[in-house]
């Protein structure tokens, strides 16, 4: 491929609003030494109650504009994946479209799950390899809190809101995005989902009754996915790649459960230092996840121009995926 493309800015937001593992006590029969120890999670921060998804997303889409020095202008395709959508349609991504000013460009929401994220950057690639478009915004914004049963003490504990977003331009072959994969495993849709609300079975007295309008997860099931579909995503896009363990330099996550990423490590044989984990603060924020994650890591500066970073995601579906990128910093 002549040219390759790569991230040139990057944001994230985070609400303000902490919920922590005390307040959940307070909620739900749980502890802080239960959720910790078979999670990681200390506290998720949680969304205004007058906030949607594109209230996040627009607040990540401008700082990333910001850093890579564009106007919303120069868009020509906004990307959003998102497991919480403001509404079924119109797209979450047509209304960051309207409220950024992004009057130049094309906008449709990615149906992922949690991998939403690394199969935007996929799409953003494609889309700018193949001449289609030369600068894509690619958003994870979720607003999990507003579709979690918080009376159901297996599945409140886990999640939080975020949003993380990143420009995605053209560069020269060799550097930023340097292989992905892509993968799905769709006999798995029943383990976690979102029973009703779609066209299966929609909305109705008697969904509401049956709390069929919160998240559904058969969690050991999940778990036993995850650790396989990880070391399995990495493996692939560093073979596609061509490039050893021993060339990376961080592994971001999603970050759905500690110990879930220390099998992950524990299965390749890396060290848990090359994996970027905020879950502790964060909880699972699904597709906002693993840019929340990128976005701390550049900030902070453990992700250095140059380095080799492989960003690797599973969620409902169930979809797993993973990109390897070499980080040119910004331009
Ligand atoms: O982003 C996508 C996806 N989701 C995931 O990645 C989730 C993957 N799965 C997981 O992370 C774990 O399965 C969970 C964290 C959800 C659950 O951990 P676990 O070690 O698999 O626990 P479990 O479901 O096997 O439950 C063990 C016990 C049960 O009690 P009994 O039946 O052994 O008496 C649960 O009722 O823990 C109980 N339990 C709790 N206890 C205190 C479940 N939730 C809680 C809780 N506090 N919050």
């Amino acid at each position: 491929m002549a040219i390759s493309a790569t991230i040139t800015g990057i944001g994230r937001y985070v609400p303000p609003q902490v919920l922590t593992n005390a307040d959940l006590e307070k909620m739900v029969e749980t502890t802080d030494e239960w959720i910790v120890e078979r999670t990681g999670i200390r506290e998720r921060h949680i969304a205004p109650p007058d906030w949607a998804t594109s209230d996040l997303a627009v607040e990540a889409a401008k700082l990333a504009l910001a850093d890579a020095g564009i106007s919303s202008h120069d868009i020509d395709l906004i990307i959003v994946g998102t497991a919480t959508p403001d509404m079924i349609f119109p797209a979450t991504a047509c209304l960051v479209q309207d409220r950024i000013g992004a009057k130049n460009a094309g906008a449709y929401d990615l149906s992922a799950a949690c991998s939403s994220f690394v199969y935007g950057l996929a799409m953003a690639y494609g889309v700018i390899t193949g001449g289609l478009a030369r600068r894509v915004l690619v958003i994870g914004a979720e607003t999990l809190s507003r579709i979690t049963n918080w009376k159901d003490r297996s599945t409140c504990v886990l999640f939080g809101d975020s949003a993380g977003a990143v420009v995605v331009e053209a560069c020269p072959p060799g550097e930023g995005f340097l292989s992905f994969f892509l993968g799905a495993d769709g006999s798995g849709g029943d383990l976690l989902k979102l029973p009703a609300g779609g066209s299966r079975l929609p909305a109705s007295y008697e969904t509401v009754e049956r709390d069929l309008h919160y998240i559904y997860q058969n969690g050991r099931e999940v778990f036993k996915f995850a650790v396989k579909a990880m070391p399995e995503a990495i493996e692939q896009v560093l073979r596609r790649a061509n490039l050893t363990q021993d060339e990376v330099k961080w592994y971001i996550p999603h970050q759905a459960n500690l110990r879930i990423i220390e099998a992950a490590s524990k299965r390749l044989g890396e060290p848990m230092e090359k994996f970027i984990v905020n879950i502790d603060r964060y909880g699972n924020t699904s597709s906002a996840s693993v840019p929340v994650a990128l976005s701390e890591a550049v900030d902070d500066g453990r992700i250095c121009p140059g380095d080799v970073v492989v960003l690797v995601a599973f969620g409902g579906g169930f979809t797993f995926g993973a990109c390897a990128l070499r980080w040119t910093g910004r331009r």
